[in-house]
């Protein structure tokens, strides 16, 4: 299976995708001690992870960390785009700082919207919308790719620990891909990491919630983050930790300072090695080995690196369209935007495809298939929040006691009430914008 950022479609098994990646499972002990668990995360929408323990360390002890995540302002934002910042404001509600990117740089290179239209559609479809869904602009930050000098040099400077061959495995580009739609996945790297620099608050665990369609992106994100480390921390062959100086200036310097941090953190069975540029750690553990690269990174400026940490992410499975298949802002009847009014709604929900059986008295008989009905999803996703009203549509669905036509119908007037909340909020919305924008 391949997965590629810009045309994703459909997955149907989500969890052969995430071993074949190396994702881990967002499995309930990774969120059960958050304090008051989100639906998404409660109801395995989602599904996988990498490092979200250094994000649940940090809330836990009380540290800083970031949320990171973007979106290009083309089109119309939708219930699949909801889900996101939903969870962003989860967040923001558990002490994140909360950056957003306007990716107006990737919507021009990868869907040839010009930066006029970008800036247009930012500040009266999306943002509007972020702050209407609940975000706060304490301790939140929304800026735009194109206007954010340090994410565009973080691209280009970055760039150099990454060659074509690369970037080639990774996205499958061919000789007729344009120029900045080929720059566009180091911006994002410049995004997500960027917020590491000392001017934005310096080196933190940094979560970048996202579909699963992006992993790409993390994974080359977390690369390049460690190529430009000063230090690199592991297992080597003959099974001992250590840690490494990579680069060939200030060695001893490097070394002398690791020291003294290994020796703060409780290491005392050092063995330095000046002329392989390393330090063995005898009294280390496997499982010791973030701490130590944590509080190793944390020093790099000190001599001129940028000590990023590997970036956190989680994955989320996509909604299915209303129609069936992938819900998409370019076929208007499979998705059910933020600003439809009711009546449109009402009509997409009233056609869209439902776990029912083929006939009533077949429904009444052997019941429903909610797992594969689209109006089950969107109280799932979106119109449910109590998991025991949840599962009881579910038991009836399955036992053919509830029916297609009752359940649009509640679908219906949960949406319309949904809306036209959004609707209202969004006006007061558009006069605060400025607060975000920084
Ligand atoms: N590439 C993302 C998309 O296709 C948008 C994006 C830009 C992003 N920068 C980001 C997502 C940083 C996460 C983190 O929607």
């Amino acid at each position: 299976m391949k997965i590629n950022p810009w045309d994703s479609t459909t997955y149907q098994d989500y969890a052969r995708l995430r071993d074949e990646f190396g994702i881990e499972d967002f499995s309930e002990n990774i969120w059960k001690n958050l304090k008051e668990p989100h639906k998404l995360l409660r109801r395995g929408i989602i599904f996988g992870h990498r490092d979200f323990n250094l994000i649940s360390k940090n809330i836990q002890n009380n540290k800083p960390w970031a949320v990171l995540t973007g979106m290009m302002p083309s089109g119309k934002m939708h219930l699949g785009h909801k889900m996101v910042i939903d969870e962003v404001i989860y967040y923001q509600k558990l002490g994140a700082e909360i950056n957003i990117a306007v990716a107006d740089i990737e919507a021009y290179a990868t869907r040839g919207v010009d930066l006029n239209q970008t800036k247009k559609i930012a500040l009266e479809e999306y943002i509007p919308n972020y702050i209407a869904l609940g975000l706060k602009s304490k301790n939140s930050r929304i800026y735009f790719q194109s206007k954010n000098q340090e994410v565009k040099d973080l691209a280009y400077i970055l760039g150099k620990k990454i060659n074509w061959t690369q970037m080639q495995a990774t996205y499958g580009f061919n000789g007729s891909v344009n120029m900045s739609h080929i720059i566009s996945p180091l911006i994002q790297t410049g995004d997500i990491l960027h917020v590491q620099l000392k001017k934005y608050g310096g080196i933190k665990p940094t979560l970048v919630p996202v579909g699963v369609d992006q992993d790409p992106h993390i994974r080359l994100c977390r690369d390049i983050a460690r190529a430009h480390r000063l230090y690199n921390v592991r297992v080597t062959k003959d099974n001992k930790i250590g840690v490494f100086v990579k680069i060939d200036q200030n060695v001893e310097k490097l070394l002398k300072k690791a020291e003294k941090i290994l020796n703060k953190n409780g290491f005392k069975q050092l063995k330095k090695i000046n002329e392989y540029k390393a330090i063995y750690i005898k009294d280390a553990k496997k499982q010791d080995i973030q701490k130590i690269d944590y509080s190793l990174a944390l020093i790099e400026p000190e001599f001129d690196g940028y000590g990023f940490i590997q970036p956190s992410a989680t994955f989320h499975r996509f909604m299915t369209g209303l129609t069936g298949d992938k819900m998409s802002s370019s076929k208007p009847e499979s998705a059910i935007f933020l600003t439809d009014t009711p009546k449109e709604a009402k009509k997409k929900i009233m056609n869209a495809k439902t776990g029912g059986a083929i006939s009533l008295q077949e429904h009444k008989k052997n019941g429903g298939k909610p797992e594969e009905c689209m109006i089950y999803e969107l109280f799932l996703y979106h119109l449910i929040e109590e998991d025991r009203e949840l599962k009881e549509i579910y038991t009836k669905c399955k036992s053919g006691k509830q029916m297609c036509g009752n359940c649009k119908k509640y679908a219906s007037e949960l949406m319309e009430k949904m809306l036209i909340d959004l609707d209202k909020k969004r006006k007061q919305a558009k006069k605060q914008i400025k607060k975000f924008i920084k």
